[in-house]
């Protein structure tokens, strides 16, 4: 008998075929319901789970799957999935570090871009018309990253590809990490320093209890005006509802990537702010480094299952556990 497994996401149909032909394959479709019971229902027997970060591994979904041995989701975090209860419950989970720094550090410095030089604001612009004149001296003036301080929360890879980026731009670098770092031309310095002097602060650290609301509501009223926020990590690393009172002020400005709530309701009032750019969660949407994660969450699912080391997992202590 081939050992169950669910799937919590539609894969190319390619996937899927070599999916089936390993395992008894569920592929659970109430994701978009919220369907917690169903999933519940669907993983009571199941040996292996692959997922991504929109569905939350809860305790009792974890304590509900007594057969589960992985929990494969294709993203490098895993904020989304109770770690201590799978690791007490003797389930590796697997995840997909490294494959999207590059491609996340990009969307970084694309956001960084598009804030500091207007770019979504200048595209509404000439769409509705409003380019009537030539060229005009003062025409959507924007402000030049390499005359700005930039400063990194978090310097694991993705920070240190973002700091890699600023220095062939020319900006002054300062990083903030919870284990200080020696890196050629990144100044560390403490958070409130890191907000207070910074042109554009760019958060890049995983989301745990500690990071929750990083950039809480003081330091975000340390910022210099016209200063620029870039989440390209968790939503919640920010306190949202202080962001929006700062950005209705117009006195900092935004570029996000990432929310508290996704996907971003309707009439939330971030939509109507033209100082904040905003992305639906798409760090890592490239075709190569999607294809890259699928691959490294597959590799994830098939080691668990056959009781063999999960090779990117992100609570090995569960093998301790195991024994
Ligand atoms: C991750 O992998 O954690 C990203 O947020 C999604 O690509």
């Amino acid at each position: 008998m081939k050992p169950k497994c669910v799937v919590t996401l539609e894969l190319p149909e390619d996937i899927t075929a070599l999916l089936g032909a390993h395992y008894d394959l569920v592929e659970w479709s109430g994701r978009d319901r919220g369907d917690v019971e169903g999933l519940s229902a669907v993983l009571a027997d199941a040996e292996g789970l692959l997922c991504t970060l929109s569905t939350p591994i809860t305790e009792e979904l974890i304590a509900h799957s007594s057969a589960l041995k992985v929990i494969s989701t294709i993203s490098v975090g895993v904020d989304h999935i109770d770690l201590v209860a799978a690791t007490a419950r003797g389930v590796a989970v697997g995840h997909t570090p490294g494959v999207l720094v590059e491609s996340t550090a990009d969307l970084a410095l694309a956001l960084m871009l598009a804030v500091t030089r207007r770019i979504a604001e200048a595209d509404h612009w000439i769409r509705a018309g409003h380019w009537q004149e030539g060229w005009q001296s003062d025409l959507l003036l924007g402000t030049d990253l390499s005359q700005s301080t930039v400063g990194i929360v978090g310097l694991g890879p993705i920070g240190m590809a973002v700091a890699q980026r600023l220095k062939a731009f020319g900006s002054r670098v300062v990083a903030w990490n919870r284990t200080p770092k020696v890196i050629d031309g990144v100044e560390m310095v403490d958070l409130e320093t890191l907000f207070a002097v910074s042109d554009v602060v760019t958060l890049h650290t995983a989301l745990t209890v500690e990071t929750r609301h990083i950039a809480n509501q003081a330091r975000l009223a340390s910022m210099r005006d016209g200063a620029v926020i870039i989440n390209t990590g968790r939503g919640p690393l920010v306190d949202e509802e202080a962001l929006i009172a700062e950005l209705t002020t117009g006195r900092l400005r935004a570029g996000l990537d990432v929310f508290q709530q996704e996907p971003l309701p309707s009439r939330h009032p971030l939509l109507s702010l033209p100082n904040a750019v905003l992305l639906p969660h798409v760090g890592s949407a490239t075709r190569s480094t999607r294809l890259a994660m699928v691959q490294r969450a597959l590799d994830n699912l098939h080691a668990g299952v056959a009781d063999e080391p999960v090779p990117y997992c992100a609570n090995p202590e569960v093998y301790g556990v195991r024994q």
